[in-house]
């Protein structure tokens, strides 16, 4: 059998997209709580105010104009605030969760639930409590948590007052922060993961056409800070708890050229630079590649870098390398090529490949490409802490007369994942862990939506706000929990 003894089988979520209560018991806001609702065409908004009392609204990508404050107006509906209130549910989902035999919940900590502003000398003790008590519900059933510390929720007063991540200060903040859920969780957690998905801040760029050098300046300023911030976690999780590992996490989009030609063969593996290895390379080697200069020089991009921040990169590479996997696009330089959306970029279209219906090709072979190279590049342990099928779910009655959900179409994408799991397992790749993403259904980051789902289990909650919040097991619940008490061997 591949998968070896004590791999790490479950799920994976995000606060900001489950928890909901997004002002209670002390949590300060963040951007996600000021972004509507959209559909596959049309964009999340983010809502906001002028200091003239002027309200509005702009598609997530753009920003809100000069001098506004991101605001929650009247007329809007925030998917985010409520979500699936997973704040109020956890005991039952993470039963639902024991039920599947998950060996691992991946999860995040929502930074604002903490340090409200990001400001505040003492951390907020009820949001302590919350995840306190999430991690002790865990260990009754023996999941690990995997615990993402970033996960797109900078507390707003850092973003809108403090200038974001491009301010070098904001380091010393995320230092804070991190210093304080280590010490808080000793003993409880082991596994950690600093940013989801850092490299998005230059693929969010390719999603706004075309983005300027001041963009690409911003862009490449604000990820050294959190290049900076996640090597700082590291060396203090070593030195808080020497068993601590600390993982970064790479949104992980495969692209192929789409021909032979020279030049879609060169700008692809120009694309892998610039969007995947830029950042695993500074985060798993703990230095900038070779090509970063060529990056930066493309658009006039001039670094505040310090000599004690190449020290710090150097003594805080991470000890796993961990990613998302959903699909794969294809890169080229000629211009008549159809394109295709997906997980945060946009690429050309594989003639080869089907879509999920948010238009994702789907490519499960992509996911052994990727394994086998980020393997060979880093040897460092491998997980993929998401993949999964958005999709539109009909819950129905089943034959013992409960709700359910006959989703052969999510088993199937999951099935072929698995099985190419398997074969870079087989081929020699150290593949420690899988967690699904949305295991329970959540709120969709680039959507907003609640019907784009891809969970086991279903959440009666609609795009409308309406819904009961009930949890019903769909087919692929009792798939998941075949798969991992056979460890892999059952797939069927
Ligand atoms: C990843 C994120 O980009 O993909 C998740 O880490 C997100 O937060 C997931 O939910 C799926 O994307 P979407 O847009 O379908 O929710």
């Amino acid at each position: 059998m591949a998968f070896p003894e004590g791999f790490l089988w479950g799920g994976a979520t995000a606060a900001n997209q489950c928890e909901g209560a997004w002002d209670v018991d002390g949590r300060g806001p963040a951007e996600t709580d000021m972004l509507t609702g959209g559909t596959v065409n049309t964009p999340r908004m983010l809502t906001y105010r002028m200091p003239d009392g002027t309200e509005g609204a702009v598609p997530q990508w753009e920003g809100v104009p000069q001098g506004g404050r991101l605001a929650v107006l009247d007329g809007y509906l925030y998917p985010n605030h409520d979500a699936i209130d997973f704040y109020h549910h956890y005991k039952e989902d993470i039963a639902l969760f024991a039920e599947m035999g998950f060996k691992q919940y991946r999860m995040s900590i929502s930074w604002s639930r903490i340090y409200p502003t990001g400001i505040e000398d003492e951390p907020n003790q009820a949001g302590l409590d919350f995840y306190r008590n999430v991690f002790l519900e865990l260990q009754k059933y023996g999941i690990e948590p995997l615990v993402t510390m970033w996960h797109f929720d900078t507390p707003n007063y850092i973003e809108e007052e403090l200038g974001g991540w491009e301010n070098h200060d904001t380091i010393a903040l995320f230092d804070k922060y991190a210093r304080t859920i280590l010490t808080e969780y000793k003993g409880l957690v082991k596994n950690w993961l600093t940013f989801n998905e850092i490299n998005n801040t230059i693929s969010f760029l390719g999603m706004m056409a075309p983005a300027t050098d001041e963009q690409f300046q911003g862009a490449y300023q604000h990820l050294h800070n959190k290049f900076v911030a996640s090597a700082h976690a590291v060396k203090m999780a070593h030195e808080i708890d020497p068993s601590y590992k600390v993982g970064c996490m790479i949104c992980g989009i495969v692209d192929y050229p789409l021909t032979p030609d020279p030049d879609d063969v060169i700008a692809n593996r120009y694309m892998w630079e610039k969007s995947l290895f830029y950042c695993g390379d500074v985060q798993c080697k703990g230095k900038y590649g070779t090509y970063a200069k060529r990056l930066w020089d493309e658009h006039n991009v001039k670094l505040e870098i310090t000599d004690q921040d190449l020290k710090d990169l150097a003594e805080g590479p991470v000890d796993f390398y961990t990613f998302s996997y959903y699909q794969s696009a294809c890169v080229t330089t000629h211009t008549d090529a159809e394109t295709t959306k997906g997980n945060m970029t946009i690429g050309a279209k594989n003639p080869y490949l089907t879509a999920s219906d948010w238009g994702w090709q789907i490519d499960p072979k992509g996911l052994r490409y990727f394994l086998e190279l980020i393997y060979d590049r880093y040897e460092k342990p491998l997980m993929v802490v998401e993949n999964g099928l958005g999709a539109y779910d009909d819950l129905v009655e089943g034959e013992n007369g409960e709700m359910t959900v006959h989703d052969q179409y999510r088993i199937d994408y999951l099935r072929e994942h698995v099985k190419e799991m398997e074969i870079a397992i087989e081929h020699g790749v150290d593949l420690i862990g899988y967690t699904t993403w949305g295991c329970i259904d959540l709120v969709s980051a680039g959507t907003g939506e609640m019907r784009k789902r891809y969970g086991f289990i279903y959440v009666d909650k609609n795009d409308d706000g309406t819904g009961t919040m009930a949890r019903y097991k769909k087919d692929s619940f009792a798939w998941y929990k075949k798969v991992i008490a056979s460890n892999g061997a059952d797939i069927a």
